[in-house]
């Protein structure tokens, strides 16, 4: 598969790469990796148009809908070299599993692969038995045919692999793909949905590369989170994306091992936030900053109309890195812009926003010495019981070491909550949505409002990735 190569840029390889490498793996060996010691991303040269994951097609006259494989392959990032990688029902990422609301659909998961896998369906509220975490390992060359129930409003999903011990190395290789609930057909929304033409999704992931360009994991990987320097959106390097509507929605996944990304534009302009991980926001929020930490979606509109063909944007990150270069070729005249809806209900009732703490989460550590509550991951424990349907605050304290500590992305299994608090404070509009994953900052304190659609047996844990497989994880029975 050619994923875009780097075209003239064949020498970026090397040399100074090399060095780069020995940095971050003696770093992640030592596990004393300075947490502020994050490699800047290559800028995008912008020379490849950005490729857009296929839509997943159904099957027709099987006993399924759909057939995800995880499977091994090759994908061409540099010219003439063959980077050795993980897909779904391909070389690198997979292609897009679009379910609409209420829709339920059978899905075959099929390992190819060499190793143990499992399929995990992150934000789709799922009975524990199919959700794909530890527990829900498939052998490799077997499978397995599960219902998926897109019982829960339109949202950017993703799935990806969940082995303990394995997550990290699986995701790094390529296995990532968008799983998006749409609005249903009978939806009054506005909002662009064109998929591929005016609503894009886009995946964001940092890689390192050895030498030779292959994702030589063991000898990359970081204990505190695998950080690259090179950008890959939706799988491209040096990414361009021709713009033909004027309005456009992006939608936004963080599916770094542990990179977090603040996203602006070019240009400092505002664009409207419209929906967090699970879902649309309360009220559309006007923003120039984003910050997703690694799982995290949100979705963006940009107003292209009054942009000219000569004028430049592009989506940067924090230290004025291009990730995305647009080029425009706007094909339609300036639409009328969507009608945005508003709310007179506020995102808490005062009874949800004074219920007491009935579940306490400490994330603490760093490297291969992270726990949550003092204990590391336990397959064979349950660390808490929920019943079904039953409301519970959670609260969730980042505590600090004597370094400091660092940012931990905690997500939870088998539901869409709200955040009540940070610190004691009402979050900003842009996180009164439904959420799945919350980024914690040292030191502080998360309240959520937790409930379980369904049964069985989920996970906690931190995002970063090899956090999560050294065992920053818990598990709850809902009953
Ligand atoms: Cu993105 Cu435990 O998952
Ligand atoms: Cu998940
Ligand atoms: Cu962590």
């Amino acid at each position: 598969m050619d994923n875009g190569h780097m075209g003239g840029m064949g020498g970026m390889g090397s040399d100074n790469q090399e060095d780069g490498n020995n940095d971050i793996g003696m770093g992640g060996m030592s596990g004393m990796m300075n947490h502020g010691d994050i490699p800047r991303l290559a800028a995008s040269e912008g020379i490849n148009e950005l490729s857009i994951p296929p839509v997943l097609e159904r099957q027709q006259g099987q006993d399924f809908d759909y057939e995800v494989t995880a499977q091994q392959g090759t994908t061409e990032f540099f010219e003439g070299v063959s980077t050795d990688t993980y897909g779904y029902n391909g070389d690198l990422l997979g292609p897009t599993l679009k379910l609409e609301e209420g829709e339920s659909v059978d899905v075959k998961i099929t390992n190819d692969l060499d190793e143990v896998t499992t399929f995990h369906w992150h934000g789709l509220e799922v009975p524990g038995e199919i959700d794909g975490g530890p527990h829900g390992e498939i052998q490799p060359g077997e499978s397995q045919i599960i219902t998926l129930e897109a019982d829960q409003p339109a949202a950017t999903l993703w799935y990806h692999p969940h082995v303990h011990g394995s997550t990290a190395e699986q995701v790094f290789k390529g296995l990532s793909g968008m799983l998006l609930i749409a609005e249903g057909a009978g939806s009054d929304s506005e909002l662009p949905r064109e998929y591929g033409v005016d609503d894009i999704p886009l995946i964001f992931q940092d890689r390192l590369f050895d030498k030779d360009n292959q994702l030589s994991y063991d000898r990359l990987m970081n204990q505190d989170g695998t950080l690259g320097d090179v950008s890959i959106v939706n799988g491209t390097i040096n990414p361009k994306l021709t713009v033909t509507k004027s309005v456009m929605r992006f939608r936004l996944l963080n599916g770094a091992n542990a990179r977090n990304y603040t996203f602006q534009l070019s240009n400092g302009a505002n664009f409207t936030q419209i929906a967090s991980d699970g879902g649309l926001l309360d009220e559309p929020v006007e923003t120039d900053t984003l910050t997703l930490a690694a799982s995290e979606r949100a979705e963006i509109l940009i107003d292209f109309s009054t942009m000219t063909e000569e004028e430049s944007l592009a989506i940067i990150n924090d230290e004025g890195t291009v990730l995305l270069p647009f080029e425009i070729a706007l094909e339609d005249s300036p639409a009328d812009s969507a009608n945005m809806w508003t709310t007179d209900e506020p995102f808490l009732t005062e009874q949800e926003t004074e219920m007491p703490v009935s579940k306490e989460i400490e994330l603490f550590g760093m490297a291969d010495m992270v726990t949550i509550n003092g204990k590391k991951f336990d397959m064979d424990r349950i660390d808490f019981r929920q019943e079904q349907g039953v409301t519970e605050v959670w609260e969730v304290y980042n505590k600090p070491d004597m370094m400091g500590g660092m940012i931990h992305p905690f997500h939870i299994h088998g539901t869409q909550f709200k955040i009540i608090s940070r610190d004691g404070e009402e979050v900003e509009p842009n996180e009164q949505g439904l959420k799945d994953s919350v980024l914690v900052e040292p030191g502080e304190r998360v309240k959520l409002l937790v409930t379980f659609p369904e049964k069985g047996i989920f996970v906690f844990h931190c995002h970063i990735l090899e956090h999560e497989d050294n065992g920053m994880m818990g598990q709850i029975e809902v009953y």
